[in-house]
């Protein structure tokens, strides 16, 4: 058993509610009902564990969580506790008046998601008519209200072309930072891989300007970047390794180690509403399963990256393979390999229309 050392952040997914159906969207295809959410004095116990266990950095999410009316006494009470508070929001909803309170109830930093620099895209692909509208004034209200602001800019085949726009526009709108991360292909986005996943000119021609516009912009905007890892020959330290930083607590209570972890069959996951935080950390099985290397397949259980990547993601395995515990087939190494070369084949062969994220009966 490896030593375990306390996490460093909590995602708090107050809600699976949200106006927009992002077609990528991380929340699971079986979103969880808002008769199931914690309740605000439960989310206050959840932040109180969290920081008794040694958690720096709470992020809350959705969803979009501006949808929960207590969201302002959850910052209170997570900056009460010494956590640092980011918010990662749509901002499809709430203007200055919400970002001040937010401010003033000692909320750090927010992170906006922008759909597409170019209106009518980005309502396209958000599934909703005005919201690149409403996303510009809260950008506004953000600046406004003095805290610093990232833009998270989700692109895909869709998109990607748009790059060197989306970065003239995180600059319009003063962020500090932008994030050009491709589409994770879990969830919503794996349904709609063969739309999404960008061809290899698109994804090049990407690259060079990002590489171009980081040495332009030194000191003026951070850029991060992240390439979808199916053209890659190595696979994503994901979470930095399964239970060893992040945890995530869904609306309902039930906590993960990532995203897309209840995808994996065999695991059971504790809810905050059975047991502490401390003990699902530490003495879970589902957060023991694939901590470390010990339960690592050949060619990771040899490989000088084991402690480096981790063997990649869990998750796509899965999504890949049907095997959670095979080595992320995204790496060249790895004996399936030929999974991700024929979904590529079969995304640059095909252009279908997007499922939009929606509550199902
Ligand atoms: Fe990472 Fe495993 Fe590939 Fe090595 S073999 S690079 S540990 S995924
Ligand atoms: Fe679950 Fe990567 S998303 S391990």
């Amino acid at each position: 058993m490896p030593a375990v050392d306390p996490p460093l952040a909590l995602l708090a997914e107050l809600t699976h509610r949200c106006p927009l159906a992002c077609p990528y969207c991380s929340n699971p295809v079986e979103l969880e009902r808002a008769s199931a959410e914690l309740s605000g004095g439960e989310w206050q116990r959840v932040l109180s564990e969290a920081a008794a266990l040694g958690v720096l950095q709470v992020h809350f999410s959705g969803g979009e969580p501006m949808v929960r009316r207590e969201l302002g006494t959850l910052i209170a009470e997570a900056a009460a506790h010494g956590l640092y508070s980011n918010l990662i929001t749509s901002g499809a909803l709430g203007g200055e008046r919400e970002i001040a309170a937010f401010a003033e109830a000692g909320l750090r930093h927010v992170q906006l998601s922008l759909q597409d620099h170019e209106a009518s895209n980005a309502d396209r692909i958000a599934g909703l008519a005005g919201a690149f509208e409403r996303k510009v004034k809260f950008a506004a209200a953000v600046r406004a209200a003095g805290l610093p602001l990232t833009l998270n800019m989700v692109v895909h085949r869709q998109n990607l072309d748009g790059v060197a726009e989306m970065i003239d526009m995180a600059q319009s709108l003063g962020a500090r930072r932008v994030e050009i991360a491709h589409v994770q292909y879990y969830a919503w986005a794996l349904e709609n891989r063969a739309a999404l996943l960008p061809t290899r000119a698109q994804l090049d021609e990407a690259t060079r300007v990002v590489e171009a516009a980081r040495e332009r912009l030194k000191g003026v905007l951070a850029i991060d970047y992240v390439v979808p890892d199916y053209y890659g020959v190595r696979p994503k330290s994901c979470m930095n390794g399964w239970g060893r930083q992040f945890l995530n607590v869904m609306p309902s209570g039930t906590v993960v180690p990532c995203h897309a972890a209840q995808t994996i069959p065999g695991l059971t996951f504790p809810s905050v509403r059975e047991t502490s935080l401390a003990n699902i950390w530490y003495r879970s099985d589902a957060f023991n399963r694939f901590r470390g290397t010990d339960w690592m397949p050949e060619p990771c259980r040899d490989c000088d990256r084991r402690e480096i990547d981790w063997g990649g993601c869990r998750c796509q395995a899965l999504a890949l393979t049907g095997d959670a515990s095979r080595t992320d087939p995204v790496c060249a190494l790895s004996p399936d390999h030929a999974l991700v070369e024929a979904a590529l084949s079969e995304a640059n062969a095909s252009s279908p229309p997007l499922i939009y994220r929606a509550y199902r009966a």
